[in-house]
């Protein structure tokens, strides 16, 4: 099934809709191949039965009941190098989007929306194809619990159950891909500074004494990330440390 957003410029104008997939960004991983989807389509299904999340986990969701779906964008505008700004824009735009219903939601770096006391809403999983000097193609798979109200894994929550209603999934999905259009388009002309400020100010944990492991516990105080999105850390020594994604973990939250 083909349906169309009619509120947009150019995001969603393409929606292709599978009742059941493994992962979403794999689908759109494939259709890239075959350069068969243009950029700005969305790929949603009901069920996806082996949906990836990041560091190599799965991705799990209950039939029906949540956002699951891979957004096609070719952001050759960008070099390699700015790769995070993605991370940014789509973190904002899902903020942007729940502060529509609810309120105490933050990023956990690098892309995980939480909320601050009940857990994890969602998460991203940016999938980029480089070239030397450009991002030729970048998939962005979004994963949001909405309706579902019970989990198998600690630590996770759903709007549903944070507004305490339950919501139309496709009304969700026009409302979001406006948002996540609206911050896109501000890469391209709004300061990027101010883009990266705002990414800090709704940042879980962000200058606050929590726990955290390198391959060894430490407590440390989040303090700001870096041009190419490297967490950086200050330690009880007063040593900032600069983090890749891998190489560290956090001992809070999910
Ligand atoms: C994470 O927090 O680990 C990222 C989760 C990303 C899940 C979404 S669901 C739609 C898209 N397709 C996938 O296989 N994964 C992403």
């Amino acid at each position: 099934m083909y349906k169309i957003l009619a509120n947009t410029f150019f995001l969603g104008k393409d929606i292709i809709y599978l009742t059941e997939c493994h992962s979403t960004n794999e689908e759109a991983q494939d259709r890239l191949r075959l350069r068969t989807v243009a950029e700005g389509s969305i790929i949603i299904t009901d069920n996806q039965t082996k949906g990836k999340g990041q560091r190599g986990n799965e991705w799990f969701s209950e039939k029906g009941k949540n956002l699951t779906f891979s957004l096609v964008l070719q952001p050759k505008f960008l070099t390699p190098s700015e790769q995070f700004l993605l991370n940014i824009v789509i973190s904002l735009s899902l903020l942007d989007f729940l502060s529509e219903y609810i309120q105490d939601i933050r990023i956990k770096w690098p892309n995980d929306i939480v909320h601050i006391t009940d857990g994890k809403l969602g998460g991203i999983l940016i999938e980029n194809s480089l070239s030397q000097s450009a991002i030729e193609s970048s998939i962005i798979g979004i994963g949001l619990n909405i309706n579902q109200r019970h989990f198998t894994v600690p630590n996770a929550c759903s709007l549903a159950q944070l507004a305490g209603q339950d919501f139309d999934i496709w009304e969700l999905l026009r409302s979001l891909i406006k948002h996540i259009e609206k911050r896109y388009i501000q890469i391209k002309k709004d300061d990027r500074e101010k883009l990266r400020k705002e990414y800090l100010l709704n940042m879980f944990k962000f200058d606050e004494w929590s726990d955290f492991d390198d391959k060894e516990f430490f407590k440390g105080k989040i303090k700001g990330i870096t041009e190419e999105g490297k967490l950086i850390i200050e330690k009880e020594n007063g040593q900032f440390q600069h983090y890749a994604f891998k190489e560290v973990k956090f001992l809070f939250g999910n």
